[in-house]
């Protein structure tokens, strides 16, 4: 099976040869010629060639595919930015900060258009399927980052209605890609559920370790601006499982903290870390990411294939263990 890094180069070579450099009007594709040459892990591209390998033995049939998946995946961070109000992203400026939110807006939109377009670049007897899951989950990550968004602003937000809406936002993906590498190496029904439920329980992890770093991070490693979740006031599981561990006292001054506009960004992420480190929110939020992590090897044991999986393990540890 291939490495983590020779799929990527599969990718990022692929990723290259697209001349977005070259194609006009140059306001609409600098940025996506930008955001794409930016690195990124190229986690989800990989996900679905290690998935059609798994069960075909070859790449090739998801190549185009999976390149439809990371532009997808790319145009969802151009438009996420500007929801989000985030000035650095892949330790660059975003999309939005360096030209403005509209040029962003736009080229987002041409960028779901071209992974279309490259989604349906395969064998054709299998685009129907292929459209069919891609536009399931470009919906629900809208359901997601709509959650997301009115969380924000919701004073009581449940445990249960957070994993609900990573879920939607993130976890989707991560089994979509995997689940579009398993049609591309025509999977029978049963075996593309059980490696799709290994990415959810993946992207789960993934997206709470991402909460994570986001607090706890080193800014230059994670390429993000550390503290961006609280000052945009979400409800991160960081923050909730705060809300739950405090007592009175405690849990009255993290909230009148997080919702407080006038305090200094700087004073805010300080005040607001303090809290998370005196209820020791990091390990406890570090526990459920292995939680999702071993229920994530659990999926995978259970897909049946002859080819071997080891790969697909190694990168479930690695996301596991990230700090970028
Ligand atoms: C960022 O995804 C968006 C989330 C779902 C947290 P990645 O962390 O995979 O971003 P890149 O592509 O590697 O930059
Ligand atoms: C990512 O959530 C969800 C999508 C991009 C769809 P975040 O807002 O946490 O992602 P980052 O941290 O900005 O990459
Ligand atoms: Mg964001
Ligand atoms: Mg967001
Ligand atoms: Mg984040």
């Amino acid at each position: 099976m291939l490495s983590f890094s020779e799929c990527k180069d599969k990718i990022e070579s692929e990723i290259c040869k697209i001349p977005f450099q070259s194609f006009k009007p140059d306001e609409l594709y600098q940025p996506v010629a930008y955001i794409l040459s930016l690195g990124g892990k190229r986690i989800r591209p990989v996900l679905t060639l290690m998935a059609c390998e798994l069960f075909s033995g070859k790449t090739e049939v998801a190549l185009n595919p999976a390149l439809a998946v990371e532009i997808f995946h790319n145009f969802t961070l151009l438009h996420d930015d500007i929801m989000d109000k985030a000035p650095m992203r892949r330790n660059h400026p975003t999309v939005h900060h360096k030209w403005n939110e509209n040029i962003a807006i736009l080229s987002g939109d041409a960028m779901n258009i071209i992974a279309y377009q490259y989604l349906c670049r395969t064998k054709t007897d299998l685009i129907p399927e292929l459209i069919d899951v891609f536009s399931k989950v470009a919906l629900e990550i809208c359901e997601g980052q709509q959650f997301d968004m009115n969380y924000e602003s919701q004073p009581e937000v449940s445990l249960p209605q957070y994993l609900k809406m990573i879920e939607l936002k993130t976890a989707v993906l991560l089994a979509a890609s995997l689940r579009i590498g398993a049609i591309c190496g025509h999977a029978p029904e049963a075996e593309k559920q059980n490696i799709a439920a290994f990415g959810l329980n993946l992207g789960m992890a993934f997206q709470i370790q991402d909460d994570i770093l986001d607090a706890f991070g080193n800014e230059k490693e994670f390429g993000k601006s550390i503290g961006g979740d609280i000052l945009a006031g979400k409800k991160t599981f960081l923050y909730l499982k705060a809300l739950e561990m405090a007592k009175d006292h405690q849990k009255q001054e993290l909230s009148r903290i997080y919702n407080d506009k006038a305090l200094l960004p700087e004073t805010k992420i300080v005040k607001v870390l303090g809290i998370f480190q005196e209820l020791n929110i990091q390990s406890m939020a570090e526990g459920v990411v292995t939680q999702y992590t071993e229920m994530a090897m659990k999926s995978l044991q259970a897909v049946n294939t002859d080819k071997s999986k080891g790969e697909l393990e190694k990168l479930a540890y690695k996301i596991m263990n990230r700090k970028a």
